[in-house]
């Protein structure tokens, strides 16, 4: 994680450098910093925590020099202080860096042996000690560079300053991405687009393994094995994600009220509403796999296992789905002649990329369910299946689940169709469900805000909630308390509705919230008798249903929130609402900082 940026212009960069930054926090916040070359010598700002920290320090001591790097940091080694922030000085050397060097020990122990005295907790502090020995060695700066990558394992975007070079920045690229902007007469790079969109749409991306030698009038670029090589220049369409956040209070509350929007956006991509039909889907050839498998982290994998019941149920398609980070290591045996989906809004989460690595390695198609179009996932996977959410600011992901949900719906009645498990006329009455999803959605919005916001008061005052469900309502059930817990901090699991007397009936009590999702589906009566379960034990259920789950269920729950009765394909969409709303609002109450809570970050560059 962490957001790195450089900029080499013609006037002071401190501020442009804390404002590419801003666009770049998202990748983490814990701390920040922002060095440059002035009168000959390095000099920085750093400061804890957000960047408005590192603004009110740089108003206090402003910091001038036309070529500069900053860092916005998501602590991996080393707390979240001052003297752990980036840049890192070492003997005339400023380096930034977004990643994890692996054999950081190894290195320490050895410069440490050879006289280095480390000033931070930092895995990065090796990098500056690197450069400054290879340089004493005689190397010139390029060699050193070249040496040092060579001395490095594990992931890294870097840009790094020589003191005895203000016309230079050095960056290099393994694992998280990097983009080189050019602009007129000046050179930026950052660790993504966006962050450079108010400065230049003219962007070449680093593939992995290359090192450049930024100028003010372009970049030279070398393979690992310092060959000269050439990437392409591309128009980065960025500049239109430049976001803000309306009339809303947060970025999260605007991405929730988004949602009929970018669904109907992302349906659309899939679906010709026109004429009933789910357009051919290039990529994969969902008639002739065997069996496809998933792999996504936290919301996204959570958005994987409900389109696992719909591959399954309306395509006869099995699904093999697992957490990233679990799915790499397994050694599941796929076959070849599989496909593998992997779910990631940013395109970037490391655990993803390398589940994807391992696939392609396996032979087996790839299909990447994206957001970010130009991110790394997007660009190594054999099919991209966009799903045009827009950008989503806040940490909490919402609109881009449900727009994963969307789009994993759409595929998987593709896949029906290819291989022939549903008639056309039960195809046709799932994308007429689907179509009316989008109004139905800005239906639910507009009519549950007031009942949510009393809800959410007395949510606040709980320690700990649980959220049941069956069907797709069981990983809804487990989004429903990742969104509370993240945003909230409040304690919140989810579990399938069937589980709960194996053993988590425990937890019941009066002071413990259960939330039911329960839609009028084929599970409902099941359901309802886990519920009466959780009654009998003095449990206060929150019950989330339609009209006729409303009608059908004797049982008095504290609350019931209805909801339009809609069919089975789209009731994980709409269902989602109210779980977003009662975790956002309760986060409100609480005055917790929704759009970035604490310790997290909107892309996880790191395993
Ligand atoms: C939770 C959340 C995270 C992400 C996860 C994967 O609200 O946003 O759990 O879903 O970090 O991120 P992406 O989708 O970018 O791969």
């Amino acid at each position: 994680m962490c957001g790195i940026v450089g900029i080499i212009g013609r006037q002071p960069v401190s501020y442009r450098l804390v404002d590419a930054l801003k666009r770049l926090e998202y990748r983490g916040y814990d701390s920040a910093g922002v060095a440059t070359i002035t009168g000959g010598a390095l000099q920085r700002r750093r400061a804890e925590g957000k960047l408005v920290n590192l603004e009110t320090r740089l108003k206090e001591e402003p910091l001038s020099g036309t070529i500069g790097i900053g860092h916005t940091r998501w602590a991996t080694h080393g707390a979240p202080t001052e003297r752990n922030a980036h840049p890192h000085f070492t003997d005339g050397v400023a380096v930034v860096h977004n990643g994890i060097i692996e054999n950081f020990a190894e290195l320490k122990d050895e410069l440490a042996a050879a006289g280095a005295e480390f000033q931070t907790d930092t895995d990065t502090e090796v990098i500056g000690y690197l450069l400054a020995k290879h340089r004493r060695e005689g190397m010139n700066r390029r060699e050193a560079m070249h040496a040092m990558l060579k001395r490095l394992r594990g992931a890294y975007a870097l840009a790094i300053l020589f003191v005895d070079d203000p016309s230079t920045i050095m960056t290099a690229r393994n694992g998280p991405p990097l983009a080189i902007g050019h602009g007129d007469g000046e050179m930026f790079l950052g660790s993504d687009a966006i962050a450079l969109a108010p400065f230049t749409n003219e962007i070449t991306y680093l593939a992995d393994g290359d090192w450049a030698v930024v100028g003010r009038t372009g970049a030279q670029i070398f393979d690992f094995d310092a060959h000269p090589v050439e990437r392409p220049r591309q128009t980065s369409i960025a500049v239109a994600y430049l976001a803000n956040k309306g009339n809303h209070r947060h970025f999260m509350e605007k991405e929730i009220y988004e949602q009929p929007e970018v669904t109907a956006h992302a349906l659309g991509h899939y679906i010709d509403f026109t004429q009933n039909r789910v357009d051919t889907v290039s990529g994969i050839d969902f008639a002739r796999i065997p069996s496809l498998a998933i792999a996504a982290c936290g919301t996204a994998y959570l958005a994987g296992l409900i389109g696992k019941y719909w591959f399954e149920r309306y395509a006869r398609l099995p699904v093999e789905i697992d957490v990233a980070s679990e799915f790499r290591y397994r050694e599941i045996p796929l076959s070849p002649r599989s496909a593998a989906l992997f779910i990631s809004q940013s395109g970037e989460t490391a655990d993803t990329l390398a589940s994807l690595r391992y696939c392609k390695g396996l032979g087996l198609k790839t299909g990447a369910v994206v957001n970010v179009g130009d991110s790394t996932i997007a660009r190594e996977a054999d099919a991209v299946f966009p799903i045009l959410a827009g950008p989503e600011i806040g940490v909490a992901s919402t609109k881009a689940f449900t727009c994963q949900l969307a789009v994993l719906a759409a595929l998987a009645v593709g896949a029906a169709r290819a291989r022939g498990t549903l008639s056309e006329d039960e195809v046709q009455a799932l994308v007429k469900s689907l179509a009316e999803m989008p109004r139905l959605m800005g239906q639910v919005l507009n009519s549950i805000q007031a009942e949510i916001e009393l809800l959410a008061r007395e949510l606040s005052k709980s320690h700990d909630v649980l959220y049941l469900g069956r069907g797709t309502s069981f990983p809804l059930a487990m989004e429903g308390a990742l969104k509370l817990k993240e945003i909230s901090y409040i304690h919140a699991e989810g579990y399938a509705a069937g589980e709960l007397k194996h053993g988590p009936i425990a937890l019941i009590d009066e002071n413990t919230p259960v939330i039911v999702i329960a839609p009028h589906d084929r599970f409902f009566d099941k359901t309802v008798s886990n519920m009466q379960e959780v009654a009998a034990r003095g449990g206060r259920i929150i019950l989330i249903t339609d009209e006729q789950g409303a009608a059908a269920s004797k049982l008095d729950a504290s609350h019931t929130i209805v909801l339009p009765a809609v069919d089975e394909i789209i009731a994980p969409m709409i269902f989602s609402l109210p779980i977003q709303l009662l975790a956002y609002n309760t986060a409100v109450f609480m005055g917790t900082d929704v759009d970035q809570p604490r310790n997290l970050a909107k892309s996880v560059t790191v395993e």
